[in-house]
This record gives C-alpha cells, structure tokens and sequence, in this order.
C-alpha cells in the first residue's frame, strides 16, 4: 500500500451531533467543505518545536506543550497483540510518537490509520511516515473517525489509540467518539487514551467504561500516564 495523506471528505450523508461540529476550528465549519491542505512542504524544525507553537497558538485543542516521550508511547500501547492485531487507529497523533512506537512493532499486513486535525503537526506525519507502507495519515476530524474507516473500508479494527485532549471537548463530541470507538473496536479490543494530568480524569472514563486501567507514566513532560479501557457502558450520564 502507498503511504498517503487524504484530504477530509465534504460532509457525507451521517449527520454529527451539533456539539462535535462545534468542537471543529470556526474556519473549517465556515469554509463547509473540511479542512485546509496540509502545506505542500514538509514543515521545518524539530518536533517539540511544531507542538511548542501548536500549543501557544490553539491552547486546548492541542492540550500539551511537547510530544509524548518514548515511555508514554510504549506504555500506551503496551499489552497489543502484535501479531494479531491487523487495524489501529489512532486519533490525534500530533508529531507522531505513538505512531512511531506502532510502526516499530505492526505486523506488516497491519493498517494504522492516523488521524490528525492540525494540518502542520499532519504535514509532519505525512514527512515522517512517508517511508511506511502500512500507515495512512489523514488530514480530519476525530469526531468523524468512523467515516474516515468506513471510507477506506475499515468496519472494524482492533484497537483505538487516542491522543485527543477529550475532558476537554463538549460532552456531545465525546460521547460521539466513544460511542464510535464501541461501535468500530472488534471483540477483546481496547480504547487507549493519553493524559498528562494523571488519574484526574478516571472517573470521567469509568462513566463510559465497565473495566478503566490507569497507567503512570513518570518519564514524560509532563508526567502522565494512559487509560486502557474496555466494556463500553454507553454515553456518559452526567454532561
Ligand atoms: C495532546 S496532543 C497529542 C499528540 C501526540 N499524540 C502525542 O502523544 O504527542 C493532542 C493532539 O490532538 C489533535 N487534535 C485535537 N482535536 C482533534 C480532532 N478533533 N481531530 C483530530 N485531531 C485532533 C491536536 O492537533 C494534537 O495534535
């Protein structure tokens, strides 16, 4: 498979609710056709860099001041079933650490769908995983996941690796990516989400999920930690 970055559909028949448009960046709503293309070079300087100035640009879209270290990365996805494990899709993947981490130990039949909004930290993506047969960057929105799967005809993969900054995306938007994940994760998959503000949230997953694992993850800037979830209770009660 040629490795490719995909520019977002127009929006397609399957509604969303109205907060999960919201949590899309005002000029992409406004422009109505999805968002703008990646710049056309590879974007210049180191990575802690790209996310340094994402972050003092967009605050709490990008949520973390630098990538996720080496730890953080390989604890998230700790435990996968390489061998098994034929689709991952992971959402928010920033500069791509965690990608990196994947792309290290994927089968080679393996697809990684990587999914990012920024379309700098994508244009990143797009430089650095160039060479890897089995990841597809896509430029889009994670609140749109599973059409961006359906459209490459993904129904289902094994697990959903999230980096997005999700406590703090309206209720709805939530709700409609981890209503997805249940939907799209096969039997003995898992939902994975990274946090830099450790154990604060385990409640908010346990609202969502029967089974809530925390990870701490001390070597990381900041220290954080990933929630492995399983057993999807449907969407959370308290908005
Ligand atoms: C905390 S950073 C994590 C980046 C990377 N996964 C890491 O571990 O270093 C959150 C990332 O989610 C991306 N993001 C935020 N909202 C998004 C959305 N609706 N769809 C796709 N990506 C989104 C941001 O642009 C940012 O790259």
């Amino acid at each position: 498979m040629t490795p490719s970055i995909v520019q977002p559909q127009p929006a397609t028949s399957v509604p969303l609710p109205p907060a999960a448009t919201a949590h899309t960046p005002p000029d992409l709503v406004a422009a109505g056709k999805g968002n703008p293309a990646p710049p056309a070079a590879a974007p210049k300087g180191p990575d802690w860099w790209l996310m340094m100035r994402a972050f003092l640009t967009q605050g709490k879209r990008i949520a973390s001041f630098a990538p996720s270290s080496r730890f953080m990365a390989r604890k998230l996805i700790d435990g996968i079933d390489w061998a098994q494990a034929r689709s991952i899709v992971e959402l928010g993947a920033g500069t791509g650490p965690i990608t990196a981490e994947m792309v290290r130990l994927a089968h080679p039949k393996a697809r990684l769908v990587v999914i990012e909004l920024d379309p700098v930290l994508c244009g990143r993506l797009q430089a650095r995983f160039r060479e890897s047969p089995n990841v597809e960057v896509v430029l889009g929105d994670a609140t749109k996941f599973g059409e961006i799967l359906a459209a490459r005809g993904i129904p289902k993969v094994d697990h959903v690796l999230s980096g997005l900054p999700l406590p703090s995306f309206p209720a709805a938007a939530r709700d409609a990516i981890l209503e997805t994940s249940a939907k799209t994760i096969s039997a003995g998959g898992t939902f994975r989400q990274l946090t830099v503000m450790p154990l604060i949230y385990y409640k908010l997953y346990r609202r969502y999920f029967e089974d809530v694992r925390f990870r701490f993850v001390p070597f990381n800037l900041p220290p954080g930690g990933v929630y492995v979830c399983r057993g999807y209770r449907g969407a959370s009660p308290a908005k």
